[in-house]
């Protein structure tokens, strides 16, 4: 008897529900790999990484391990991390500076733009060998291109230009980098992995979830309560004790006082859910005074309020990055396998800011992404339940509809959770990935 095809990936994504396939399914991931990581643009690095000609950090698209150069001329490379003689990984140091890649098996050589420019024993490959040909290469992405410093690349020749895909998230890297008052930002401080036994999709399904924490974070929540406000700093309060708080709210704040907006191509922001007292400010706080002195000396006063009155939390750019501007946290998703997923997440210093806002910034690094984290270790946990659980064969459609009736026209040509608990940039996200999976 011959089965019947398995349906395509139409036939997994309903109204407000998404099959259990799509979390375990191995052909799904592998689908996945060429038709969404393979089409879009996909963050893979800050242009501060590679200032200097010769600089270099390795990265990926998807699961292809690449390199990401600064040529000799200025130019930025994306180039697949591939010898074109036997195939060997060429770069194996994860960050640095060279003149040239030098191929450890057989010396094959490659500038900084992935050209080939010397092969050993040249003269015993066959007369039709070429190392001009461009093919005979470590093979750059045929697009890249970067906003305000953040650095994209595709692995498909054609596609909307980089901005046109990004379209109202502009304004999320437009406030990260706004905020420097030297208008300039670089990555600093070291970069924290992380791993789980989950789909990659779960974690930028989690990041714009404004249901989860008061549960999901309930023991670090109790654990904040606890402390006294005067322990740790000069009365200003220790900044991972406010932050754990927070995530404490009632349900009701989170639905009324947040905020959840989505755009084309899976795209989503998360308003923020701390004021000024809470968090970010520490607006009394002598540092952050001295910061906007800083920022109103180079911007004018107006310029300054202006962007301090941006609010964001986390800043999705479907379909492997998420950054949050008021801290200057990105974290960066690589799929692994259809059930392990690697999570890289970097720190900002702002040029021209007082040094202690930087350690603030690594503070809430800590706090949020390191890999000690209170809070991090409680989403990873249930990351990994839902890698387990979405491999039974209990429920078969997962439920992604909360606010499914409500979801209201956004004014920049997104789609807006009428509050901020809906699930809408989940749906958001699926709308895309059946864009780009059913696409040929
Ligand atoms: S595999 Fe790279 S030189 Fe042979
Ligand atoms: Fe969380």
């Amino acid at each position: 008897m011959v089965s019947a095809p398995e349906p395509g990936p139409a036939a997994l994504v309903r109204p407000g529900r998404v099959h259990r396939r799509i979390y375990s399914d191995p052909a799904i991931f592998e689908r996945e790999m060429d038709c969404v990581f393979g089409q879009a643009w996909i963050y893979v690095g800050h242009e501060s990484e590679i200032r200097e000609p010769g600089d270099f950090v390795r990265t990926r698209i998807g699961r292809k391990p690449m390199v990401m150069t600064r040529h000799e001329d200025g130019r930025i490379c994306v180039i697949h991390n591939q010898c074109a003689h036997r195939g060997a990984m060429v770069v194996a140091e994860d960050r640095g500076n060279a003149a040239e890649f030098v191929c450890c098996y057989h010396g094959w050589t490659y500038g900084t733009d992935g050209r080939l420019a010397r092969v050993p024993l040249r003269h015993g490959y066959p007369q039709d060998f070429d190392p001009e040909d461009p093919r005979t290469a470590m093979v750059g992405a045929p697009r890249v291109a970067s906003y305000r410093g953040f650095v994209f690349a595709s692995l498909a020749p054609d596609g909307p230009p980089l901005e046109e895909f990004l379209g109202h998230m502009t304004t999320s890297f437009d406030d990260m980098v706004d905020r420097a008052p030297d208008g300039e930002i670089e990555v600093a401080g070291g970069i924290f992995k992380h791993a789980y036994d989950g789909n990659w999709k779960l974690y930028l399904e989690n990041l714009c979830d404004a249901a989860h924490p008061l549960f999901v974070h309930q023991s670090s929540i109790a654990a904040a309560h606890d402390q006294d406000d005067d322990v740790h700093t000069d009365g200003f309060g220790e900044i991972a004790v406010r932050q754990m708080r927070q995530n404490g709210a009632p349900y009701k704040f989170w639905q009324e006082e947040v905020g959840i907006w989505t755009y084309p191509n899976g795209h989503s922001f998360l308003g923020d859910y701390h004021d000024d007292e809470k968090l970010v400010a520490a607006q009394r706080n002598p540092v952050f005074a001295d910061y906007i002195a800083a920022l109103e000396a180079k911007k004018g006063a107006d310029e300054a309020r202006r962007i301090l009155e941006v609010t964001r939390w986390n800043s999705n750019v479907y379909p492997n990055l998420s950054f949050m501007s008021q801290f200057r946290q990105l974290r960066v998703i690589h799929p692994v396998a259809v059930n392990r997923t690697e999570v890289h997440t970097y720190s900002f210093r702002l040029k021209g800011a007082p040094e202690k806002m930087f350690e603030d910034t690594i503070a809430f690094a800590n706090v949020t992404n390191g890999t000690g984290s209170l809070v991090l270790t409680d989403d990873l946990e249930t990351y990994g339940r839902i890698g387990a659980g979405v491999t039974s064969e209990g429920a078969e459609w997962i439920q992604v509809g909360r606010g499914y009736t409500t979801d209201l026209p956004d004014d920049h040509g997104g789609v807006q959770g009428s509050d901020s608990t809906s699930e809408v940039y989940i749906r958001n996200m699926y709308d895309a990935w059946l864009g780009y999976m059913a696409a040929e």
